[in-house]
């Protein structure tokens, strides 16, 4: 199997898409905090909640391309971890960079706190994914 991922079970999988505005931001904070409640998911909602809406926002103010939507994949693995996906058209990768006392460059520093992992990658003919990987807590 070349798909590391085929050999989990994939237990939720939701997508949706967003127009480019930082409407879009509230609205997913809101859909991301009813999902994972409905799927019980254990790990911290909140966290993921401030991931997304980094995300999110990070889509819009840096992605955006007129005539384009954002999209947003909430996939949880059967081991708990959810893995927090948002695309955008735009083919120019994050770029995480230490600046204290600045306000503008901390949403990734913050998500990377947060998350098990951060990464991003194309994906031809579409644009990019930036995806973030919570995990779910211990014992
Ligand atoms: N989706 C994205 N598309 C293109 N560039 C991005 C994207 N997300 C982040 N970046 C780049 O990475 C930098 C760091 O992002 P971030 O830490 O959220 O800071 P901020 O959004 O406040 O500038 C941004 O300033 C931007 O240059
Ligand atoms: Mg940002």
């Amino acid at each position: 199997m070349s798909d590391p991922q085929s050999s989990a079970l994939l237990t939720h999988d939701w997508t949706t898409g967003y127009p480019m505005t930082l409407r879009s931001v509230r609205l997913a904070r809101l859909h991301v905090r009813r999902r994972l409640t409905m799927w019980n998911w254990p790990g911290d909602i909140e966290d993921a909640v401030l991931v997304t809406s980094e995300l999110v926002a990070n889509a819009v103010v840096h992605g955006r391309i007129p005539g384009h939507e954002l999209r947003l994949r909430l996939l949880e693995l059967d081991d708990g971890v959810l893995s927090i996906e948002v695309s955008d058209p735009a083919l120019v990768f994050p770029a995480v960079r230490p600046r204290d006392l600045s306000e503008r460059g901390r949403g990734l520093i913050v998500v990377r706190q947060l998350a098990d992992s951060l990464d991003w990658f194309l994906r031809a003919g579409v644009g990019k994914t930036v995806r973030a990987r919570l995990g779910a807590p211990k014992g």
